[in-house]
């Protein structure tokens, strides 16, 4: 007999129940609908750029903003290139490319975008960074707006407590690279999260055709408490001879189905991504075995 954790998928919590969106268009199909009809999203770089997309794509107003002209002006190719690969792909008319980006604009002030009510930080995964932006987050935005972070792996509760008596609403909105395509949300709930914020953070992730899925506030989350270990441990195995690079991506490509190669996911990540998270558990699980590969440095 084989040892099995799930024996339907009906054993596993409902919660996460697809909402049919598609995920590079919209997802106005879900069953359950906020009143927010305009977000900030703070960082203009991969995931800020492409959370800012799926928004727009799913008929909200975005006020995309980074501190750099240069990186929103990238933002706004990136977002002017997947809207015109969906009109040539036939996902979109030209006319609903032209919405879409109309629903974007481009701010160098977080300031310039105090009235939206829902607020999604996707900056520099560093603590004390965040810190201070959800400091302003938490002065700028309405006293009704979410304040949401894209954060990887830092805790929600320590990132909260820089919001004083904003703290119920901030919560975990991890996102997946590549935003438009990837369906996951992971919904992180800090120890002062409300769970009005939580049940709203999971509407606004439907209503944007992605799949909440709630997780608690350790390190890492469950996205990377268990990726980025595998991550790691491919290395170690590049590392010791086990096989060569491209030997270990084909063998998980072909083995077990994945889409691209550990070493691979690492490159595309960012390997100071994939270091500063091992380190992140390494030091807040205190277990030898999340050490950073070497290799990852
Ligand atoms: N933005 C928008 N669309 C994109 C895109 C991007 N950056 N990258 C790829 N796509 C689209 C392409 O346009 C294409 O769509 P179309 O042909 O239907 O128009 C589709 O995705 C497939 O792309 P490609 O044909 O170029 O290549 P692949 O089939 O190899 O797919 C991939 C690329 C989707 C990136 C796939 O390799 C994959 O799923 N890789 C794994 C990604 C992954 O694991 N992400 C999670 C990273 S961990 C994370 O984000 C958490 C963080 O905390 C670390």
């Amino acid at each position: 007999f084989r040892r099995v954790l799930f024996r339907s998928a009906d054993a596993v919590d409902s919660t996460h129940e697809t909402s049919g969106g598609h995920p590079r268009t919209n997802g106005a199909s879900s069953t359950m609908s906020t009143e927010i009809d305009s977000i900030a999203v703070i960082g203009a770089g991969t995931m800020g750029s492409g959370i800012a997309l799926v928004a727009a794509t799913s008929g909200i107003d975005v006020h995309q903003v980074d501190l750099s002209s240069d990186q929103l002006e990238r933002a706004r190719a990136y977002h002017d290139k997947v809207l015109s690969r969906n009109v040539q792909k036939e996902r979109m008319t030209e006319d609903e490319k032209a919405e879409a980006l109309a629903r974007i604009s481009y701010c160098e002030s977080m300031e310039d975008a105090g009235a939206a009510g829902w607020a999604v930080e996707a900056a520099t995964e560093n603590p004390e960074v965040k810190a201070k932006l959800f400091k302003t987050m938490s002065e700028v935005f309405p006293a009704s707006a979410v304040l949401a972070t894209n954060t990887s792996s830092i805790s929600i509760t320590s990132i909260a407590t820089a919001t004083g008596d904003a703290a119920d609403r901030v919560v975990g909105m991890h996102f997946f690279n590549p935003v438009p395509v990837m369906k996951l949300v992971e919904v992180i709930k800090g120890l002062a999260t409300s769970e009005e914020t939580v049940s709203r953070t999971i509407a606004l992730a439907e209503r944007m055709g992605k799949t909440p899925i709630k997780a608690n506030d350790r390190a890492g989350f469950v996205s990377n408490r268990v990726l980025m270990p595998m991550i790691n441990e491919a290395f170690y195995a590049w590392m010791e001879g086990v096989a060569e690079p491209e030997a270990i991506d084909d063998i998980m490509k072909l083995g077990c189905a994945f889409p691209m190669g550990p070493l691979r996911l690492a490159d595309f990540i960012g390997l100071d991504v994939c270091h500063h998270i091992m380190m992140v558990l390494y030091e807040e699980l205190g277990d030898q075995k999340y050490f950073p590969c070497p290799k990852l440095r």
